[in-house]
């Protein structure tokens, strides 16, 4: 399918069966999500007349940034910089100190877990036995508890993409690109 063929073209192996079929599930995930920032961007655009490539170009300005679609990329870089179970905790207490937002939490609309997340969070740990690599998914999980307890906040739907695509082997400043890539189906159908 797509997402084998994906994964195959950009690693040059064969994916295991579980990340082949969570990449599927990823694509789906995120291929629409009514009107979202970046959405309504390309409805803006699209309202001027302007063409669709235009659209498109201003829904994926938007989406890059790191309260949209770019917070996949800012949790991975968080993970890697907390490194250790054994010191979640006190950075998240020094981050929230500082008065930083802590990628991949809270949401505009979902006061609980994003339904998404909870799929995610499952092929993460899936992905994460099948081949071994349980680091980036147990690392998130005690971020989970942490923020839970301090803030009462839940991870979205770009908190275990993160661990899930890390664990893929897929390279960190794709991560955003890939939901735009799913994103497109959602963002064309609003401008059409
Ligand atoms: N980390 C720390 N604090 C957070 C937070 C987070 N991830 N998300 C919300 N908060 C806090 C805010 O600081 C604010 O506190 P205050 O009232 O003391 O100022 C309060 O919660 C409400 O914030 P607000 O931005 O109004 O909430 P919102 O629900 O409108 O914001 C997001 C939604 C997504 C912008 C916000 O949760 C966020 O910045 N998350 C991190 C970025 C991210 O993961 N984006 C992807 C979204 S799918």
């Amino acid at each position: 399918n797509l997402a084998t063929r994906f994964l195959h073209q950009l690693t040059g192996k064969d994916p295991v069966p579980e990340a082949a079929k969570a990449m599927d599930v990823a694509l789906v995930l995120h291929a629409e999500h009514s009107f979202n920032a970046s959405t309504f961007a390309a409805r803006v655009c699209a309202s001027t007349l302007s063409d669709i490539y235009s659209s498109v170009t201003a829904a994926v300005a938007t989406l890059k940034g790191s309260l949209h679609g770019g917070a996949n990329e800012e949790v991975i870089k968080m993970l890697r910089q907390v490194g250790h179970k054994s010191r979640v905790k006190e950075f998240i207490e020094a981050e929230l100190a500082d008065h930083k937002r802590i990628f991949g939490f809270g949401h505009r609309v979902y006061k609980t877990m994003d339904p998404r997340a909870i799929h995610l969070m499952k092929m993460s740990e899936d992905l994460g036995r099948a081949t071994g690599k349980l680091k980036w998914f147990e690392l998130s999980v005690e971020i989970q508890k942490v923020m839970k307890k301090l803030k009462g906040l839940d991870p979205n739907v770009d908190f275990y993409s993160a661990s899930l695509y890390e664990t893929m082997g897929i390279p960190a400043d794709l991560f955003t690109a890939i939901f735009a890539i799913s994103r497109s189906a959602g963002w064309t159908a609003h401008i059409l």
